[in-house]
């Protein structure tokens, strides 16, 4: 692939939509539900991502389209070059307090994530790595590698799902644990921001339990591309195709998460 290319093409197309998503940020929304009556998608979303896939059907017709709000392909590996949509990671948000959300994008070639960008639209933020050549936050270069810094000293963001009475996923004592070990938590219901949060320092950390693809593909892009380390709750790969849960850190604290705090059920 040639990486430059795609990668600008990628980045333009990111802004327009961001920027159009901006200019009608007061327009009426019509809000469904998907999954369950808190699962929200809005036509802007489904344009958004209605807008990507024509983009990059038209332009690189042999590269698929794995993307949130089914516009795309019906993708169950990564062989070739897979673009990982999420048209707006942070619906809720987006709904609730029109800011906060963010479009996210991962290119991977043969399972193999060789670009990452998050856009922080309504602060027009945008986070971008392409694989081995840093990351940077609205080009300029986040810093090579992340210090290490205790987990005493460290700020996570976790969502509140593991202490519902429903989180079958992991084991609630152990996150108690982790909680009263860090300086303190935050949540900001967007993934993609919260590992662009991590990549940039503002947090050490992000513990959740169950993410999609489009969530993480981005973020792990950028986030390695500082040193730090992502992966499934229990340490193993991330899977690129299925639902997961996802510990990202700083390198130096992320062993000890994953073996000393998050039991997976
Ligand atoms: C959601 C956000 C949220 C996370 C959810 C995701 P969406 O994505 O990233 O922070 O906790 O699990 O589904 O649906 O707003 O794109
Ligand atoms: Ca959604
Ligand atoms: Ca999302
Ligand atoms: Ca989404």
């Amino acid at each position: 692939m040639d990486k430059q290319g795609v990668f600008r093409e990628a980045k333009s197309w990111v802004l327009e939509a961001g920027k159009h998503i901006r200019d009608n940020i007061n327009e009426p929304l019509h809000i469904e539900t998907k999954s369950n009556a808190d699962d929200l998608v809005t036509q802007m979303d489904q344009e958004t991502e209605e807008f990507f896939a024509d983009r990059i059907r038209s332009t690189y017709p042999s590269h698929r389209v794995f993307g949130e709000e089914g516009f795309g392909d019906d993708v169950r590996d990564l062989d070739g070059i897979v673009w990982i949509v999420d048209p707006i990671d942070g619906t809720m948000n987006f709904v609730h307090q029109q800011k906060n959300f963010a479009i996210s994008i991962g290119i991977y070639e043969d399972g193999i994530g060789e670009i990452g960008i998050i856009y922080d639209v309504m602060e027009d933020v945008l986070y971008t790595a392409v694989k081995g050549e840093g990351a940077y936050r609205n080009g300029e270069p986040l810093p090579e590698v992340l210090k290490n810094r205790p987990l005493e000293k460290s700020i996570f963001s976790l969502n509140t799902t593991w202490l519902l009475e429903e989180n079958r996923r992991v084991e609630a004592e152990g996150i108690r644990e982790l909680v009263k070990t860090l300086r303190s938590t935050r949540s900001y219901g967007s993934a993609a921001l919260e590992f662009a949060f991590v990549a940039e320092g503002l947090l050490d950390g992000y513990v959740t339990m169950s993410l999609m693809p489009w969530d993480v593909a981005a973020g792990k892009v950028i986030l390695e591309e500082v040193g730090g380390v992502v992966t499934a709750g229990n340490g193993s790969e991330l899977s690129m195709v299925d639902r997961s849960s996802v510990c990202a850190t700083r390198a130096n604290i992320h062993d000890e998460v994953v073996k000393g705090y998050i039991r997976l059920k």
